[in-house]
């Protein structure tokens, strides 16, 4: 099951002109693309999208079929291994026709699979299109990754059952639970003392380490707790107070 990590490339934010203005930096990193094909839905997804689009950015690559098909033909140019996995993720249009006709393009030019974001580049909370995606998964001959609004594995299961996609995608569903895909319902103490040793092995900033935790911490501690939690503003108070009420210790 294909699983692509929530983190993204926030620093990956550019325009494929700003890149590669003369392919020179795709030649010499062709991993790039994989940064740059994230951008075809990752813009919708902030509150400054409008300018973003306007500008090229991010979920607007899906009206942009030729040039997504293009992108892919020169990363596939470059890399003689032809198993090396190029992949792309949408959004989906209003048309689904137009998806179709975007994902047989790319299907065309080698990209090895796709990652369907079942929402048009307007919706935000709205339920995902999930017969959309299953469309697209017979229309194409490539393994298809559906995504969104995938909480739990038993979402993850009538996901698969509603679309025939051959894996799913989940975001905020793992930031909420990392350990999702290992059966759990809720994070486990064990994941959050993973998470303390790796963050403090490697110097992982407060904020991130922070807000890692109030996201997986969401689902097991009351209204009251968060507050507390939540405001905590330092490395040693919030291992104080996970060493103090969960016995996770640094
Ligand atoms: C913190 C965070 C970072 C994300 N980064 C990216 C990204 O770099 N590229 C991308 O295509 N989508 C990105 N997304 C969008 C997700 O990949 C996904 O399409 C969306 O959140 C819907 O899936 P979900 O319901 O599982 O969260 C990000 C989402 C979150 C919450």
């Amino acid at each position: 099951m294909p699983r692509d990590g929530p983190g993204g490339s926030v620093s990956g934010w550019a325009r494929c002109e700003d890149l590669c203005p003369d392919g020179s930096l795709l030649q010499s990193l062709p991993l790039v693309f994989l940064i740059m094909c994230s951008f075809v839905e990752y813009k919708c997804y902030f509150f400054f999208q409008r300018w973003a689009m306007a500008e090229g950015y991010g979920a607007c690559l899906i009206n942009k079929p030729e040039l997504v098909r293009d992108m892919v033909r020169h990363v596939r140019n470059q890399i003689d291994n032809p198993r090396f996995s190029v992949s792309i993720k949408i959004r989906i249009h209003e048309d689904l026709k137009k998806t179709v006709d975007l994902c047989k393009k790319a299907e065309a030019t080698g990209v090895s699979w796709i990652t369907v974001h079942g929402r048009h580049v307007e919706e935000r909370h709205q339920p995902v299109h999930y017969d959309a995606i299953k469309v697209i998964k017979e229309s194409i001959q490539i393994p298809v990754v559906a995504n969104g609004d995938i909480k739990t594995l038993k979402d993850a299961e009538n996901v698969h059952h509603l679309t025939g996609a051959d894996g799913v995608m989940v975001a905020r569903g793992l930031l909420a639970n990392p350990a999702m895909f290992a059966g759990y319902e809720e994070t486990p103490l064990k994941c959050i003392q993973d998470w303390v040793d790796i963050a403090l092995e490697h110097g992982t900033p407060f904020t991130c380490f922070h807000h890692h935790l109030m996201y997986m911490m969401e689902r097991i501690t009351s209204k009251q707790e968060k507050k507390v939690f939540n405001v905590l503003s330092s490395t040693s108070a919030v291992l104080d107070y996970l060493d103090h009420h969960y016995g996770v210790c640094s």
